[in-house]
């Protein structure tokens, strides 16, 4: 059967405390009850003590048989139990086990009678008598003179006085534990509902969570656990809202940035098609057209290669790889592609960072590109590499454009560029530098910017040196 984490809690609960309550009420039951007949038993031992010197008094005739029966007759009022005393005559009629003890009813004593003429003390805690017609507490002493046994002292205490005083100790003790148990429960409940409300509270904001419902937050009230979960479930849903947030955005972004350059090659191809172009013209647009399925399917590449590192599906195949030359190649690489600006170069040897070294280059030729795409037909670009501290510092200079100091936070974000409407021109889409930060994270690294505009960019790659 399924039940809920409360009313698990609650039956665990209290199945314990009641256990634990119910064993203390019975232990305590019977300490009780063991105390006090032992208490009443040593009593009766006291009382017989007394009466025995009193009657070896009597014997010695230091007592009349009257003054004894007296003090007898008041022991037994006073501690409210009935007292036999046999000697003289009625002794020597048990010893040859006469009929006083028959006459009085009590003959299941006979044997305990033997035990006593035989200089035992006789204890029974719970003895039905038939001439008190009730159980009581029985003691049976010898009354001794050297080593013969010449009288005998039976005492009586009616074991109903005893259970009135016990019953008084049990009404507490239950009671007691009546009360413990009620406020536990009452705890119990409280405790319970503590602990289960927030996870069902999870329960429902997860729920609702799942149908796109944002809005639900679970209370927290305390810092234990449970509102330690609490505001971890808080946070998880923040952050699946901003990610739910940039999907939107990216989606926005992507569909956006696909149609463009679709619409211009729907545009340009039904222009050949219904002749609006002369066929001379034909090559030229063909070319942008050309041009624009290039773009597109960089666009795609670059949102392949996004995704591969977000994911964790990105290999990086890492190798000891001399950043220095790296460098120098990418440099004359852009020299030789004859961009018409000036690509320069000074790196320091040795350089070498584990790495892959596809990877790095497509970060240092991006970089490059953006360079050479945002300076003017003479720009100048220049690719610096050198050791600081236990950092390999690359650096990707121009003197171009420059960036606007409250955009530098953004350039590295997916689709930011600068100035929509220039970099159409340009052809960028603004996933260059967010690839670029994403491999250098992926290699421990970190890409800074610095910029002014009118003076130039400036962007630094800082990457652990392999000792
Ligand atoms: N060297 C630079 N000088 C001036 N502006 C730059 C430079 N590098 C980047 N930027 C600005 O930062 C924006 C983002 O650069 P990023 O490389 O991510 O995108 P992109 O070059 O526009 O497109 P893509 O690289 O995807 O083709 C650019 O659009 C541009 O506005
Ligand atoms: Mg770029």
């Amino acid at each position: 059967m399924d039940r809920s984490i409360f009313q698990r809690l609650l039956i665990t609960y209290l199945a314990i405390i009641i256990l634990v309550i119910g064993v203390l009420a019975v232990l305590l039951t019977h300490f009780f009850n063991h105390f006090y007949f032992d208490q009443e038993q040593q009593k009766l031992l006291d009382i017989g003590e007394q009466v025995i010197s009193q009657v070896q008094d009597c014997q010695a005739g230091k007592l009349t048989p009257d003054e004894l029966s007296q003090t007898v007759n008041i022991a037994g009022q006073t501690s409210s139990s009935r007292i036999f005393v046999f000697e003289g005559e009625s002794i020597q009629k048990l010893k040859g086990l006469g009929t006083e003890l028959e006459e009085a009813k009590e003959s299941d004593l006979l044997p305990d009678v033997q035990k006593i003429l035989s200089g035992e003390t006789v204890v029974k805690k719970k003895y039905y008598s038939s001439q008190l017609n009730t159980y009581v507490v029985f003691v049976g002493m010898p009354v001794t003179t050297g080593d013969s046994v010449n009288g005998m002292v039976l005492l009586f205490s009616p074991v109903a006085r005893i259970n009135t005083v016990l019953s008084q100790a049990y009404w507490i003790i239950w009671g007691t534990a009546l009360i413990a148990l009620l406020v536990g429960c009452l705890v119990i409940y409280w405790t319970s509902r503590r602990i289960s409300h927030p996870i069902f509270a999870a329960k429902e904001a997860a729920a609702a969570l799942a149908e796109g419902d944002f809005s639900r937050e679970i209370p927290v009230s305390g810092s234990d656990e449970v509102d330690q979960l609490s505001a971890s479930f808080n946070y998880m849903k923040g952050r699946i809202q901003q990610v739910e947030q940039m999907r939107h955005e990216l989606l926005a972004n992507v569909s956006h940035e696909l149609r463009t350059p679709l619409a211009s090659i729907r545009g340009f191809i039904q222009a050949i098609l219904e002749g609006v172009i002369p066929p001379e013209e034909e090559g030229k647009y063909l070319n942008i057209v050309i041009k624009e399925v290039d773009r597109l399917t960089r666009l795609v590449q670059d949102l392949l290669d996004l995704a591969r590192i977000r994911t964790g599906n990105i290999k990086l195949n890492k190798v000891l790889l001399d950043v220095s030359d790296l460098a120098q190649e990418v440099a004359a690489e852009f020299h030789l592609l004859a961009i018409g600006k000036k690509v320069t170069a000074a790196v320091e040897e040795d350089l070498v960072i584990k790495g892959d070294r596809d990877r790095m280059r497509q970060v240092l030729i991006n970089l490059v590109s953006n360079a050479a795409k945002y300076t003017g037909p003479h720009g100048k670009i220049h690719i610096g590499a050198r050791k600081v501290g236990s950092q390999a510092v690359i650096t990707v200079e121009d003197n171009g454009t420059g960036i606007p100091e409250e955009e530098l936070e953004y350039i590295f974000e997916k689709f930011h560029r600068v100035d929509r409407s220039r970099d159409t021109s340009t052809g960028g889409t603004g996933l260059g530098l967010a690839i670029v930060k994403e491999l250098v994270e992926l290699h421990k690294g970190t890409a800074t910017a610095w910029s002014k505009p009118g003076v130039g960019t400036k962007i630094t790659i800082e990457i652990p040196l392999c000792r």
